[in-house]
Protein backbone atom coordinates (compact mmCIF):
# COMPACT_ATOMS: atom_id res chain seq x y z
CA UNK A 1 0.00 0.00 0.00
CA UNK A 2 2.72 2.45 0.97
CA UNK A 3 4.98 1.51 -1.67
CA UNK A 4 1.92 2.26 -4.43
CA UNK A 5 1.26 5.60 -2.97
CA UNK A 6 4.67 6.55 -3.48
CA UNK A 7 5.37 5.93 -6.74
CA UNK A 8 1.83 7.81 -7.88
CA UNK A 9 3.41 10.76 -5.64
CA UNK A 10 6.34 10.92 -8.00
CA UNK A 11 4.81 11.14 -11.12
CA UNK A 12 3.14 14.35 -10.35
CA UNK A 13 6.28 15.95 -8.65
CA UNK A 14 8.22 17.06 -12.02
CA UNK A 15 11.31 18.53 -10.28
CA UNK A 16 13.29 16.61 -12.45
CA UNK A 17 12.34 18.86 -15.30
CA UNK A 18 14.56 19.71 -17.87
CA UNK A 19 12.62 21.92 -20.18
CA UNK A 20 14.67 25.04 -19.64
CA UNK A 21 18.51 25.74 -19.27
CA UNK A 22 19.57 25.44 -15.24
CA UNK A 23 20.97 28.85 -14.12
CA UNK A 24 24.08 26.89 -13.58
CA UNK A 25 24.47 25.82 -17.38
CA UNK A 26 23.86 29.27 -19.00
CA UNK A 27 26.62 31.29 -20.60
CA UNK A 28 28.71 33.36 -18.48
CA UNK A 29 27.52 36.46 -20.30
CA UNK A 30 24.17 35.71 -19.52
CA UNK A 31 25.04 34.69 -15.92
CA UNK A 32 26.71 38.30 -15.64
CA UNK A 33 23.89 40.13 -17.04
CA UNK A 34 21.59 38.11 -14.85
CA UNK A 35 24.29 39.17 -11.51
CA UNK A 36 24.37 42.76 -12.38
CA UNK A 37 20.73 43.00 -12.77
CA UNK A 38 20.49 41.19 -9.37
CA UNK A 39 23.14 42.95 -6.96
CA UNK A 40 21.69 46.44 -8.30
CA UNK A 41 18.45 45.86 -7.62
CA UNK A 42 19.43 44.06 -4.55
CA UNK A 43 21.54 47.60 -3.65
CA UNK A 44 18.14 49.29 -4.49
CA UNK A 45 16.25 47.51 -2.25
CA UNK A 46 18.69 48.11 0.83
CA UNK A 47 18.10 52.06 -0.30
CA UNK A 48 14.46 51.64 0.19
CA UNK A 49 14.75 50.12 3.33
CA UNK A 50 16.60 53.10 4.31
CA UNK A 51 14.33 55.62 3.00
CA UNK A 52 11.36 54.02 5.15
CA UNK A 53 13.74 53.70 8.11
CA UNK A 54 14.16 57.42 7.99
CA UNK A 55 10.22 59.12 6.66
CA UNK A 56 8.18 56.51 8.46
CA UNK A 57 10.51 55.21 11.15
CA UNK A 58 10.93 58.94 12.32
CA UNK A 59 6.84 59.71 12.28
CA UNK A 60 6.70 59.17 15.76
CA UNK A 61 9.58 60.96 16.77
CA UNK A 62 11.70 57.82 18.05
CA UNK A 63 14.40 55.96 15.47
CA UNK A 64 13.23 52.89 14.02
CA UNK A 65 10.10 51.30 12.45
CA UNK A 66 7.20 50.50 14.80
CA UNK A 67 3.51 50.18 14.67
CA UNK A 68 2.69 53.56 15.74
CA UNK A 69 4.76 54.93 12.81
CA UNK A 70 2.70 52.88 10.17
CA UNK A 71 -0.64 54.37 12.47
CA UNK A 72 0.83 58.00 12.43
CA UNK A 73 2.27 57.95 8.72
CA UNK A 74 -1.31 56.89 7.01
CA UNK A 75 -3.97 57.29 9.64
CA UNK A 76 -2.28 59.97 10.96
CA UNK A 77 -2.30 61.35 14.83
CA UNK A 78 -5.47 62.93 15.41
CA UNK A 79 -4.40 64.33 18.52
CA UNK A 80 -2.54 67.08 17.17
CA UNK A 81 -1.62 68.94 13.63
CA UNK A 82 0.74 67.53 11.51
CA UNK A 83 3.41 70.56 11.78
CA UNK A 84 3.35 69.60 15.43
CA UNK A 85 3.85 66.08 14.71
CA UNK A 86 6.33 66.47 12.20
CA UNK A 87 7.95 68.70 14.61
CA UNK A 88 8.37 66.06 17.25
CA UNK A 89 8.74 63.64 14.41
CA UNK A 90 10.72 63.50 11.34
CA UNK A 91 11.85 67.25 11.67
CA UNK A 92 13.12 67.76 14.90
CA UNK A 93 16.43 68.01 13.74
CA UNK A 94 15.89 71.44 11.74
CA UNK A 95 15.39 73.23 14.61
CA UNK A 96 16.35 74.41 18.21
CA UNK A 97 14.02 73.21 20.92
CA UNK A 98 13.02 77.22 21.76
CA UNK A 99 12.10 77.48 17.97
CA UNK A 100 10.16 74.67 17.39
CA UNK A 101 8.00 75.08 20.54
CA UNK A 102 7.63 78.63 19.56
CA UNK A 103 6.32 77.80 16.16
CA UNK A 104 3.72 75.12 18.00
CA UNK A 105 2.94 77.92 20.23
CA UNK A 106 1.63 79.82 17.33
CA UNK A 107 -0.21 76.86 15.96
CA UNK A 108 -2.10 76.27 19.26
CA UNK A 109 -3.08 79.93 19.41
CA UNK A 110 -4.70 79.54 16.17
CA UNK A 111 -1.84 80.02 13.65
CA UNK A 112 -3.22 83.44 12.60
CA UNK A 113 -1.52 85.33 9.61
CA UNK A 114 -0.92 88.37 11.52
CA UNK A 115 0.53 86.40 14.65
CA UNK A 116 2.86 84.84 11.90
CA UNK A 117 5.15 87.71 11.22
CA UNK A 118 4.80 89.14 14.59
CA UNK A 119 6.07 86.50 16.95
CA UNK A 120 8.84 85.63 14.05
CA UNK A 121 7.11 82.20 13.54
CA UNK A 122 8.45 83.43 9.29
CA UNK A 123 11.63 84.07 10.53
CA UNK A 124 12.49 80.65 12.00
CA UNK A 125 10.84 79.22 8.63
CA UNK A 126 12.78 81.02 6.53
CA UNK A 127 16.17 80.58 8.25
CA UNK A 128 15.14 76.61 8.97
CA UNK A 129 12.85 75.13 6.61
CA UNK A 130 12.70 77.09 3.10
CA UNK A 131 15.81 75.45 2.06
CA UNK A 132 14.38 72.65 1.71
CA UNK A 133 10.59 73.34 1.60
CA UNK A 134 11.05 75.65 -1.43
CA UNK A 135 9.49 76.30 -4.95
CA UNK A 136 12.04 73.98 -6.48
CA UNK A 137 11.21 71.09 -4.27
CA UNK A 138 8.54 68.50 -5.39
CA UNK A 139 6.32 66.38 -2.78
CA UNK A 140 6.77 68.76 -0.07
CA UNK A 141 5.30 71.78 1.07
CA UNK A 142 6.47 75.03 -0.21
CA UNK A 143 6.64 77.27 3.14
CA UNK A 144 7.54 80.54 1.01
CA UNK A 145 3.78 80.72 0.86
CA UNK A 146 2.01 81.51 4.18
CA UNK A 147 -1.36 79.54 2.95
CA UNK A 148 1.29 76.47 2.88
CA UNK A 149 2.01 76.41 6.10
CA UNK A 150 -1.17 77.54 7.25
CA UNK A 151 -2.54 74.51 5.24
CA UNK A 152 -0.05 71.84 8.25
CA UNK A 153 -1.80 73.49 10.99
CA UNK A 154 -5.19 71.52 10.83
CA UNK A 155 -5.83 67.93 12.28
CA UNK A 156 -3.11 65.29 11.21
CA UNK A 157 -4.87 62.85 9.27
CA UNK A 158 -2.10 61.19 8.08
CA UNK A 159 -1.26 60.42 4.10
CA UNK A 160 -3.33 62.19 1.85
CA UNK A 161 -5.59 60.97 -1.00
CA UNK A 162 -3.46 62.43 -3.90
CA UNK A 163 0.29 60.97 -2.29
CA UNK A 164 -1.30 57.59 -1.65
CA UNK A 165 -2.90 57.66 -5.10
CA UNK A 166 1.06 58.50 -6.33
CA UNK A 167 2.60 56.50 -4.57
CA UNK A 168 0.22 53.41 -5.43
CA UNK A 169 0.67 53.49 -8.90
CA UNK A 170 4.53 54.18 -8.92
CA UNK A 171 5.26 51.24 -6.66
CA UNK A 172 3.17 49.20 -8.55
CA UNK A 173 4.24 49.61 -11.90
CA UNK A 174 7.67 49.63 -10.40
CA UNK A 175 8.04 47.03 -8.15
CA UNK A 176 5.99 44.65 -10.43
CA UNK A 177 9.09 45.28 -12.76
CA UNK A 178 11.52 43.96 -10.35
CA UNK A 179 10.10 40.81 -9.61
CA UNK A 180 9.45 40.12 -12.96
CA UNK A 181 13.13 40.16 -13.58
CA UNK A 182 13.93 38.75 -10.24
CA UNK A 183 11.14 35.73 -10.90
CA UNK A 184 12.89 35.02 -14.86
CA UNK A 185 16.17 34.49 -13.93
CA UNK A 186 14.86 32.16 -10.75
CA UNK A 187 12.54 30.58 -13.00
CA UNK A 188 16.03 28.87 -14.64
CA UNK A 189 16.42 27.65 -10.82
CA UNK A 190 16.79 23.90 -10.49
CA UNK A 191 17.08 23.33 -7.21
CA UNK A 192 13.59 24.42 -5.98
CA UNK A 193 10.69 22.04 -6.93
CA UNK A 194 8.58 23.61 -9.43
CA UNK A 195 5.33 24.04 -6.65
CA UNK A 196 7.71 25.79 -4.21
CA UNK A 197 8.78 28.11 -7.32
CA UNK A 198 5.50 28.40 -8.32
CA UNK A 199 5.08 30.06 -4.60
CA UNK A 200 7.89 32.17 -4.46
CA UNK A 201 7.38 33.98 -7.85
CA UNK A 202 3.60 34.49 -7.52
CA UNK A 203 4.39 35.70 -3.45
CA UNK A 204 5.30 38.70 -3.84
CA UNK A 205 3.08 40.10 -6.38
CA UNK A 206 -0.31 39.12 -3.79
CA UNK A 207 2.28 41.01 -1.33
CA UNK A 208 2.27 43.78 -3.22
CA UNK A 209 -1.37 44.55 -3.91
CA UNK A 210 -1.73 43.39 -0.48
CA UNK A 211 0.23 46.19 0.82
CA UNK A 212 -0.85 48.61 -1.09
CA UNK A 213 -4.21 47.70 -0.35
CA UNK A 214 -2.87 48.12 3.04
CA UNK A 215 -1.54 51.48 3.04
CA UNK A 216 -5.70 51.99 2.13
CA UNK A 217 -6.91 50.26 5.06
CA UNK A 218 -4.52 51.61 7.27
CA UNK A 219 -5.80 55.52 6.18
CA UNK A 220 -9.40 54.30 6.89
CA UNK A 221 -8.52 51.74 10.56
CA UNK A 222 -5.18 52.17 12.26
CA UNK A 223 -5.62 48.33 12.95
CA UNK A 224 -4.30 47.42 9.37
CA UNK A 225 -0.94 48.65 10.21
CA UNK A 226 -0.09 45.29 10.78
CA UNK A 227 -1.05 44.01 7.37
CA UNK A 228 1.52 46.68 5.91
CA UNK A 229 4.52 45.31 7.99
CA UNK A 230 3.30 41.49 7.25
CA UNK A 231 2.59 42.42 3.60
CA UNK A 232 6.12 43.91 3.45
CA UNK A 233 7.62 41.51 5.01
CA UNK A 234 6.20 38.57 3.12
CA UNK A 235 7.67 40.65 -0.08
CA UNK A 236 11.07 41.18 1.53
CA UNK A 237 11.33 37.24 2.25
CA UNK A 238 9.88 36.51 -0.92
CA UNK A 239 12.78 38.24 -2.69
CA UNK A 240 15.87 37.38 -0.44
CA UNK A 241 14.50 33.42 -1.37
CA UNK A 242 14.62 34.02 -4.89
CA UNK A 243 17.67 36.24 -5.16
CA UNK A 244 20.03 34.11 -2.90
CA UNK A 245 18.90 31.02 -4.74
CA UNK A 246 19.89 32.26 -8.16
CA UNK A 247 23.21 33.24 -7.42
CA UNK A 248 24.34 30.33 -5.45
CA UNK A 249 23.15 28.03 -8.49
CA UNK A 250 24.59 30.93 -11.11
CA UNK A 251 28.37 30.68 -9.14
CA UNK A 252 27.93 28.43 -6.38
CA UNK A 253 26.43 25.41 -7.60
CA UNK A 254 29.33 22.50 -7.05
CA UNK A 255 30.73 23.94 -3.09
CA UNK A 256 27.16 24.87 -1.82
CA UNK A 257 24.84 22.11 -4.00
CA UNK A 258 26.91 19.59 -4.26
CA UNK A 259 29.41 19.61 -1.46
CA UNK A 260 28.11 22.08 0.78
CA UNK A 261 24.67 22.39 2.87
CA UNK A 262 22.74 21.85 0.03
CA UNK A 263 23.38 18.49 -0.62
CA UNK A 264 21.42 17.87 1.99
CA UNK A 265 18.61 19.84 1.31
CA UNK A 266 18.47 18.02 -2.46
CA UNK A 267 18.99 14.45 -0.45
CA UNK A 268 15.76 15.25 1.56
CA UNK A 269 13.72 16.75 -1.46
CA UNK A 270 14.74 13.18 -3.63
CA UNK A 271 14.89 10.84 -0.91
CA UNK A 272 12.73 7.72 -1.40
CA UNK A 273 11.37 8.56 2.04
CA UNK A 274 7.59 9.33 1.84
CA UNK A 275 7.11 12.98 3.40
CA UNK A 276 5.28 14.14 6.50
CA UNK A 277 2.59 15.78 4.23
CA UNK A 278 2.11 12.59 2.12
CA UNK A 279 1.65 10.41 5.24
CA UNK A 280 -1.01 12.43 6.82
CA UNK A 281 -2.80 12.54 3.17
CA UNK A 282 -2.47 8.66 3.13
CA UNK A 283 -3.85 7.78 6.67
CA UNK A 284 -6.84 10.60 5.89
CA UNK A 285 -7.75 7.93 3.12
CA UNK A 286 -7.51 4.84 5.26
CA UNK A 287 -9.84 6.87 7.54
CA UNK A 288 -11.82 7.82 5.27
CA UNK A 289 -12.40 4.51 4.05
CA UNK A 290 -13.19 3.36 7.29
CA UNK A 291 -15.89 5.92 8.08
CA UNK A 292 -17.16 5.09 4.91
CA UNK A 293 -17.57 1.03 5.82
CA UNK A 294 -18.86 2.02 9.32
CA UNK A 295 -21.23 3.78 7.81
CA UNK A 296 -22.56 1.04 5.46
CA UNK A 297 -22.46 -1.32 8.39
CA UNK A 298 -24.48 1.26 10.58
CA UNK A 299 -27.35 1.55 7.32
CA UNK A 300 -27.10 -2.39 6.94
CA UNK A 301 -28.06 -2.84 10.83
CA UNK A 302 -30.82 0.08 10.68
CA UNK A 303 -32.39 -1.28 7.23
CA UNK A 304 -32.50 -4.92 9.38
CA UNK A 305 -32.71 -4.52 12.71
CA UNK A 306 -34.18 -1.08 13.94
CA UNK A 307 -36.33 -0.44 10.96
CA UNK A 308 -38.45 -3.32 11.31
CA UNK A 309 -38.78 -2.25 14.98
CA UNK A 310 -39.66 1.10 14.35
CA UNK A 311 -42.20 0.30 11.72
CA UNK A 312 -43.66 -2.73 13.98
CA UNK A 313 -44.44 0.01 16.71
CA UNK A 314 -45.61 2.39 14.45
CA UNK A 315 -48.40 0.12 13.09
CA UNK A 316 -48.81 -1.01 17.09
C1 LIG B 1 16.87 69.00 5.10
C2 LIG B 1 15.67 69.37 4.42
C3 LIG B 1 14.51 69.81 5.28
C4 LIG B 1 14.46 70.80 6.22
C5 LIG B 1 15.58 71.73 6.67
C6 LIG B 1 13.11 70.82 6.71
N1 LIG B 1 12.35 69.87 6.09
FE1 LIG B 1 10.40 69.46 6.46
N2 LIG B 1 10.47 67.92 5.11
C7 LIG B 1 11.58 67.52 4.41
C8 LIG B 1 11.26 66.29 3.69
C9 LIG B 1 12.22 65.52 2.78
C10 LIG B 1 9.92 65.97 3.99
C11 LIG B 1 9.13 64.78 3.50
C12 LIG B 1 9.44 63.57 4.37
C13 LIG B 1 8.77 63.59 5.71
O1 LIG B 1 7.57 63.81 5.80
O2 LIG B 1 9.46 63.32 6.72
C14 LIG B 1 9.46 67.02 4.88
C15 LIG B 1 8.18 67.08 5.38
C16 LIG B 1 7.71 68.06 6.25
C17 LIG B 1 6.35 68.16 6.70
C18 LIG B 1 5.22 67.24 6.30
C19 LIG B 1 4.58 67.75 5.06
C20 LIG B 1 3.38 66.93 4.63
O3 LIG B 1 2.71 67.36 3.70
O4 LIG B 1 3.14 65.87 5.24
C21 LIG B 1 6.28 69.23 7.54
C22 LIG B 1 5.05 69.74 8.26
C23 LIG B 1 7.60 69.79 7.61
N3 LIG B 1 8.44 69.07 6.81
C24 LIG B 1 7.94 70.87 8.38
C25 LIG B 1 9.21 71.41 8.45
C26 LIG B 1 9.56 72.52 9.28
C27 LIG B 1 8.58 73.29 10.17
C28 LIG B 1 10.87 72.75 9.09
C29 LIG B 1 11.74 73.82 9.75
C30 LIG B 1 11.81 73.77 11.17
C31 LIG B 1 11.36 71.78 8.13
N4 LIG B 1 10.32 70.99 7.76
C32 LIG B 1 12.66 71.72 7.67
C33 LIG B 1 12.79 68.14 4.37
C34 LIG B 1 13.16 69.20 5.21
Amino acid sequence: MALTMKSTCYSTNNHMTTKYTPLKDHDTPIKVLFTGYLCTVGIGYMFALIQILFTHGMADGKFGLSVDDIVYSYYGNRSGTVLEQKLNGSMKENAPEKERFKIMEWVRDGADSDAYIADGIETIIESRCVMCHNKEASGIPDFTRFEAVKALTTQDTGATFESLTRVSHVHMFGISFIFMFVGLIFSFAETTTTQYKCIAIGMPYVFLVADILSWWLTKIHPMFAWLVIFAGMGMGVSFMFMWVTSILEMWLFKPVFINGFGARYLQLRDSSEVSLADRAWFYLKVLGQQLKLAGIFAKEQWLSRGWPVVKAWFKK
